[in-house]
């Protein structure tokens, strides 16, 4: 087998080093097709690999704070930073004692500046423009302005390397299923260490439900929530189309109806949406919501219905200080008021580059 001899040739290789190999290479191209040599992925600190020649790479180490051949020599500022940066282990010691410190600033001005800081600093991980998708390893316009696509901050593998990951590794992935049931599986009930539940999960499934829709149609780089954030469409839908029938036009709501006394979202006979029930599920026991899965869990279900309660509760408050306001301003604004929510009760407040009022791109989930 040939890759066999190949992947022979790759741990020989890196046994015996870097000073082989350029007349390893030079012997191999007789016989084998030469390795990309980005599937080795030689530039370090997030530097992207380029193909130069038919044999060569240079690395673009363009603001890695790194330079040289493979983005390994630190610029001046790096080696300072790198030379004050506490470690881990003090980040944490710090944060989990000095109490009283902590309570000084968790009750003074210092607390918003700090945390605006450490939000910054997190968005700032993120690249912007963004840059790599599932189809294109290089900086392009397409994958920054197509936002069908979700983006990645790591180019993809190169479709022409030897294993999976490059040079590493076996040549086929392992089973997904056994490595669920290897690292996942359990054969007795584990409480929580945190003490946490599950309306937590069901929180974060509701929550990441709003950017995370995988296109059936486009595959599975693409995605259907071309907000790329925290826009609320898994409330208010991902189209406009289906906002509007949605809404009930009136006061900025949304549409609902009333079992029991108590508020939940329309029936889908009462806003025609597409949404994913089993089939006996007759279309005026559907409930409409933004997500077209959230019928399918109940816990899903239970946090639409709070934030549908939610937004004509808003809707109401604006109502009485604004009288004035037509439905649209009604509902646009109670919209930005409860994606304002949405990011709050998160846990923390949501720094701007995701799912920012600010058009960004395609940003997309691997900003998380
Ligand atoms: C009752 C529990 C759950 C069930 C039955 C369930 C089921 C599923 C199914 C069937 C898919 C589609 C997989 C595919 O397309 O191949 C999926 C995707 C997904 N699930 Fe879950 N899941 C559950 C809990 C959770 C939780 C707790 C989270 C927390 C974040 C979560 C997050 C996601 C995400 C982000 C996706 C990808 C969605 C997309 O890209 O379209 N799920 N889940
Ligand atoms: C860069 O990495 C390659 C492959 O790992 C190695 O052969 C080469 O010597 C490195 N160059 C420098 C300048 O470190
Ligand atoms: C920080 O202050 C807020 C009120 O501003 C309070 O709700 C919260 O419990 C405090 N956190 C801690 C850890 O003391
Ligand atoms: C985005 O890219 C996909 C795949 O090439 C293509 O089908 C789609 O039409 C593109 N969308 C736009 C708006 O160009």
């Amino acid at each position: 087998m040939l890759w066999q001899h190949l992947s022979a040739f790759l741990s020989f290789s890196a046994v015996f080093g870097a000073a082989l190999a350029p007349w390893m290479a030079g012997d191999l191209s007789v016989s084998l097709p030469a390795v990309n040599p980005c599937c080795y992925y030689p530039c370090q600190h997030q530097g992207v690999c380029v193909r130069v020649g038919l044999e060569g790479y240079e690395c673009d180490c363009t603001r890695t704070g790194y330079f040289g051949a493979n983005c390994t020599s630190p610029e001046l500022w790096t080696r300072l930073y790198n030379l004050l940066k506490p470690s881990p282990a003090f980040y944490h010691f710090v944060l989990t004692h000095f109490r009283w410190f902590w309570d000084i600033i968790n009750s003074t001005f210092i607390r918003d500046t700090l945390m605006r800081l450490v939000l910054t600093v997190r968005a700032n991980l993120i690249p912007s423009p963004p840059t790599f998708n599932s189809n294109y390893g290089y900086i392009s316009w397409e994958a920054y302005a197509n936002v069908s696509y979700y983006t990645r901050i790591l180019p993809p593998v190169p479709d022409d390397c030897p294993t999976p990951m490059g040079t590493k590794g076996k040549r086929q992935l392992p089973d997904a299923q056994l490595l669920a049931e290897r690292f996942l599986l359990r054969h007795k009930f584990e409480a929580d260490p945190r003490g946490t539940n599950l309306m937590f999960a069901f929180f974060a499934q509701h929550f990441t439900h709003q950017f995370f829709k995988t296109s059936g149609k486009m595959g599975r780089g693409f995605t259907k929530a071309l907000g790329h954030g925290v826009d609320l469409g898994h409330l208010y839908g991902d189209n406009l189309q289906r906002q509007h029938q949605l809404r009930l036009f009136r006061d900025g709501k949304l549409k609902f109806q009333v079992v029991d006394g108590e508020v939940y979202p329309p029936s889908v006979t009462e806003a025609p949406v597409h949404m994913v029930y089993p089939p006996a599920v007759p279309k005026e026991k559907q409930l409409a919501m933004g997500q077209e899965v959230f019928g399918l869990l109940p816990g899903l279900c239970m946090y639409a219905t709070l934030w549908l309660r939610e937004h004509n509760r808003v809707c109401d408050i604006l109502k009485r200080e604004h009288p004035t306001w037509s439905d649209e301003q009604l509902f646009q604004t109670a919209r930005l008021i409860l994606i304002g929510e949405g990011r709050r009760h998160r846990g923390s407040p949501r720094p701007t580059s995701h799912g920012d009022l600010v058009p960004s791109g395609s940003a997309g989930p691997a900003r998380l």
